[in-house]
């Protein structure tokens, strides 16, 4: 495939548009909590909201009936006007590139409220050119309403030709800022044979051997999203950009959202989505670091000033690799801390 010359990417798409990033802005993003802005009730409980999540998103596409699309649009701008956001991310996701909506929703949230968000979610993205499109239009855009500075576009990997294509898909713009994992869509559009959004299947297993003896086999169940998840995250990591896990759809049952979450968390994951409130203490709970780990990861550093060498801390073996494992939790948790004071004396920070 024939790329863009490096020293052209980092230029803007319009004259007169923001210079793209060429880091991402840190951003604590530990959950991106899902409102649909037609509700009046929901668009009034936004200021309580704010504070309590990290991200919170104004939802235009599946789960909005086709009757209030419009109105969810309508809802979203005026949530974005009445509240001041702060230390809270204001992100929408937009109906997807082929439906009859999106042209308005971009064109008339950038206009009334461009200013103010962060984040762009494009769903059912397929590859480089679904970005290259909505790059090119946010720019023309930005430069059009004079904004200061670049609207990001966070992807949803939720269809086959998007895993495919994944690693294009984080590398196509300085305007990515990472992508979700989208089980349903993904499901549907793989044939997976889930009814569920996200998590296990009692049925995805692996059978021990048989004994001989007719005892009976014990079944341990996988991972369905393993492969699709680590996928993610390596495309993401390369690229500089962050991997989410998308949506847990069982809001009954707490334990299996949390073990889901816990999984993209230990593979590289910053965060996942927040369906139902009882979600956003899990997200929490689940994306800042446990204070033990910080600790011992705050010993490896403290033990190797320098990060060179090798010592050994309570019998484990440190060296510059476990010193940058290190790193990860500690710069994780001083995020997390500098937003949350309880979680920073429990960081000792
Ligand atoms: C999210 O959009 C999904 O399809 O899982
Ligand atoms: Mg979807």
């Amino acid at each position: 495939m024939s790329m863009k010359l490096p020293r052209n990417f980092y230029k803007p798409l319009a004259i007169g548009a923001p210079t793209p990033y060429r880091e991402l802005p840190v951003h604590l993003e530990r959950m991106i909590h899902f409102v649909p802005p037609h509700i009046d009730k929901v668009r009034a409980k936004v200021p309580e909201l704010l504070g309590q999540v990290d991200v919170v998103l104004g939802n235009l596409e599946d789960a909005i009936p086709v009757d209030a699309k419009e109105a969810a649009r309508r809802g979203f701008i005026e949530m974005a006007h009445n509240n001041n956001f702060e230390n809270t991310e204001l992100w929408v996701r937009i109906n997807a590139l082929n439906s009859p909506w999106v042209l308005d929703d971009v064109l008339q949230i950038v206009e009334d409220v461009g200013y103010k968000l962060d984040v762009i979610m494009l769903p059912k993205v397929e590859g480089p050119w679904d970005i290259h499109y909505l790059d090119q239009l946010l720019a023309q855009l930005e430069a059009r309403f004079g904004l200061r500075k670049p609207i990001l576009i966070h992807a949803i990997l939720e269809t086959a030709e998007g895993v495919n294509n994944v690693k294009a898909i984080a590398t196509a713009s300085p305007r990515m800022h990472g992508m979700s994992l989208g089980p349903a869509d993904l499901a549907a559009s793989r044939a997976m044979k889930t009814t569920r959004v996200g998590g296990g299947h009692p049925e995805y297993k692996v059978l021990a051997d048989a004994t001989g003896n007719g005892a009976p086999r014990a079944a341990f169940q996988q991972d369905l999203w393993h492969y699709t998840l680590a996928t993610m995250v390596d495309a993401c990591a390369a690229a500089g950009i962050k991997g989410f896990y998308g949506p847990f759809g069982d809001f009954s049952d707490p334990a299996a959202c949390e073990a889901q979450f816990r999984n993209a968390f230990l593979l590289g994951c910053v965060g996942a989505w927040t369906l139902h409130p009882s979600q956003v203490d899990i997200a929490k709970r689940v994306f800042s670091p446990d204070p033990a780990e910080v600790a011992f990861a705050h010993k490896i550093i403290t033990g190797m000033p320098d990060g060179s060498g090798a010592v050994m801390i309570d019998g484990k073996m440190q060296d510059d690799a476990t010193w940058k494992q290190a790193k990860v939790l500690v710069d994780l948790a001083r995020l997390v801390a500098a937003k949350d004071p309880s979680m920073a004396s429990r960081y000792g920070m």
